[in-house]
């Protein structure tokens, strides 16, 4: 039986600040999916956060860019922004740039990573929430998962993943995509992932002949770019990702193992910052220091004919609490270089910037070396 898993996510407006999705926006999205899971347009539901932003998970046979599904969402996040408005929530409504749903919340503003599949005997998925960050910082991870035999052992020793993966890659500045293989293409695909604020990693699929179908994703992440759809800065595209384990594709361990590392990553502090992104339990995913570290939630489920069993909160581990030390420390580090690179992005990618006002007032002032 075929499955869509969708999950469709904004930032609603949080308190304090930028910091979290409060208890009574969670609630108003669960009852508005309820309705939904009660009239038969979707099977199951879970409404998850990653700090401000809140993230609908859906479960339905409808197919990726339903417009129904999309609709229902943007419902649900526009009853939401309602409270959150009434509530004088911080940034309430900040992600929904339209008024107006027009078949599709793809534009609008809200994030998206969707996948149908065929539903296996037993079916784990992992959904992946970040905050403070953006697209490109699931590269990493991504491609360790799928390709790096040194993450992966599966890649090594289980004759069903020896094979490798395709990547779809997209290139989000000049809106193109290639599929390129692992691990015949591995250097050519570094060479662009590595460039992460331009190049991201869309889907994983299976290769022909395997255990699984070639033409069904196995991994999506969202790459909606806010500021590119509004022509200014109106938020983060914190990002989501969906990841399908076992059987033929990497085990739940070595698609956490990941994540072990806690790799730099844009976002932070006002969009502009490097730091490290920290794997935390649910409580944790509250971005406090300097509006940071970045930070990743994993919610792990089964799936039984689209229903959601689940979810596990998966870095609520203490053994992922060497890797928060870790990037506490870095934290650290990078916050001691203030205002300077590579803290600080350079000034094409960053969000807030005074530079070409600081250059204007003093534009009589420089002279000719
Ligand atoms: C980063 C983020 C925050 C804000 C910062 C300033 O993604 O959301 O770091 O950029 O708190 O917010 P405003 O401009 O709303 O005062
Ligand atoms: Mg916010
Ligand atoms: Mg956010």
């Amino acid at each position: 039986m075929k499955i869509t898993v969708s999950i469709i996510k904004a930032d609603v407006g949080s308190v304090a600040g930028h910091t979290i999705v409060p208890k009574e926006i969670i609630e108003v999205a669960e009852k508005a999916l309820e309705e939904e899971k009660q009239n038969g347009k979707i099977i199951d539901y879970r409404v998850l956060n990653a700090g401000d932003d809140l993230d609908l998970i859906i479960t339905h046979k409808k197919g990726v860019d339903d417009q129904e599904i999309h609709e229902l969402a943007w419902n649900t996040f526009k009853k939401a922004a309602d409270v959150a408005k009434e509530l004088k929530l911080y940034g309430a409504g900040q992600d929904l740039l339209s008024d107006a749903f027009s078949g599709n919340v793809r534009g609008l503003g809200p994030g998206v990573a969707e996948m149908e599949f065929t539903e296996r005997g037993a079916e784990p998925v992992i959904a992946f929430l970040m905050d403070k960050t953006e697209p490109g910082a699931f590269n990493l991870p991504i491609f360790r998962i799928f390709a790096d035999p040194f993450n992966t052992a599966g890649l090594v020793i289980d004759p069903t993943l020896h094979n490798g993966f395709v990547f779809e890659i997209w290139d989000i500045y000049e809106e193109k995509r290639v599929f390129m293989q692992t691990p015949e293409e591995m250097y050519d695909i570094l060479a662009l992932i590595g460039g992460k604020s331009r190049f991201v990693i869309k889907r994983v699929y299976p290769k022909e002949g395997g255990k699984l179908p070639a033409d069904e994703p196995v991994a999506v992440i969202s790459t909606e770019k806010l500021y590119q759809i509004a022509g200014e800065y109106v938020g983060k595209d914190d990002p989501v990702a969906l990841v399908r384990a076992q059987s033929g594709l990497p085990a739940v361990g070595e698609v956490l193992e990941a994540f072990a590392f806690p790799h730099l990553v844009s976002g932070w502090m006002r969009g502009s910052h490097n730091g490290p992104i920290m794997p935390v339990p649910f409580k944790y995913s509250k971005c406090t220091r300097f509006d940071g570290p970045p930070r990743c939630v994993a919610a792990g489920f089964q799936l039984c004919n689209g229903k959601i069993i689940g979810p596990v909160d998966m870095f609520d581990d203490p053994v992922f609490d060497y890797t928060r030390q870790k990037a506490a420390d870095i934290a650290e580090y990078m916050r001691r270089h203030g205002p300077f690179e590579p803290h600080r992005l350079p000034s094409e990618d960053m969000e807030y910037t005074t530079l070409p006002k600081v250059m204007n007032k003093l534009k009589n002032r420089f002279e000719d070396i």
